[in-house]
């Protein structure tokens, strides 16, 4: 198995995927039901004509495009692993810094029991991620596809996290009249105008739905901003996971009402990736 993903590692380079190795190990893992230690230490083994007929397909298909994530119909997410499909967006490394912002703030207010808000929760991935690290708080999920809803609430099963969450299926906040402690959202940010300009990978394998945000990628925040004074408490924090050169605009947007900014946070490759508001 060690020289079939040293194989696939240097096939996958030649590819121009990246990191290589790392993704090399994930779809051996798919291919072979063995999890990271196990290969580890079963290294030797060999890899069996079924899985070895297997691990080539994935192999072809992530050459060809498709993100590991949808290969596998599994996706790591701040240490969970989430069932991802089609219909939701496969959650992105970027999104852990709205989830690190979002804690960083509950735990500096010390509430006991937060409420969590998650609009346009797809996978359900930040929802389950707060609700892992938070072990008292409780949370809804929204979302407007159907589907995206059935794959949150697996999520949250699969996490032993569904009796403290709901997932509702929604045009964003309209259905809801509670207050909530956490407002968390990575609504769709990408303009129509950049389009064409999207990686082929993300263009022909994540929903419509999930990525854009009209002619200038600012609907869903111009939509959703006249909603939070009714559905965030008196303290509480209301996060978004922006496009990096959005800052400016989403601020002047939730500023209009009444929203203070909190901080602005950077993703691991230091572009502005998250926008906090308080209210006062
Ligand atoms: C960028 S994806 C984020 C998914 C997930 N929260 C994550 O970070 O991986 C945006 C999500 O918003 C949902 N969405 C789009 N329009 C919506 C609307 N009007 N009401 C509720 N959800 C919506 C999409 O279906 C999609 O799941």
């Amino acid at each position: 198995m060690a020289q079939a993903r040293k194989l696939l590692a240097s096939a996958l380079a030649d590819a121009g995927k990246e990191p290589a190795a790392l993704e090399a190990r994930h779809l051996l893992e798919g291919a072979s039901g063995l999890n990271s230690l196990e290969l580890l230490t079963r290294g030797d083994e060999p890899l069996g004509l079924e899985r070895a007929e297997r691990l080539q397909r994935f192999m072809e298909c992530r050459i060809a495009g498709a993100p590991v994530g949808r290969i596998l119909g599994r996706s790591g997410f701040y240490g969970l692993d989430l069932l991802v499909t089609p219909d939701v967006l496969d959650p992105r490394a970027d999104t852990e810094t709205l989830v690190n912002a979002a804690l960083d703030f509950a735990r500096s207010r010390r509430w006991t029991q937060p409420k969590i808000l998650d609009l346009g929760t797809g996978s359900g991935a930040i929802l389950c991620a707060l609700l892992d690290a938070l072990p008292d708080a409780t949370g809804i999920g929204v979302d407007l596809s159907p589907s995206a809803c059935r794959i949150a609430q697996a999520n949250l099963a699969r996490c032993g996290l569904a009796n403290r969450a709901s997932i509702m299926c929604g045009n964003w906040a309209e259905a809801l009249l509670g207050a909530f402690d956490l407002i968390v959202s990575n609504p769709p940010y990408i303009a129509l105008t950049e389009k064409s300009e999207l990686a082929e990978e993300v263009a022909d394998h994540d929903p419509a739905l999930a990525l854009y945000g009209g002619s200038d990628g600012l609907d869903c925040y111009r939509r959703l901003a006249p909603d939070l004074p009714r559905l965030l408490k008196p303290g509480g924090g209301a996060l978004f996971e922006i496009g990096w050169r959005q800052a400016a605009d989403v601020a002047n947007i939730f500023e209009a009402e009444g929203l203070g900014v909190a901080e602005v946070a950077r993703d691991s490759g230091g572009r502005d990736r998250v926008i906090a508001f308080s209210r006062p």
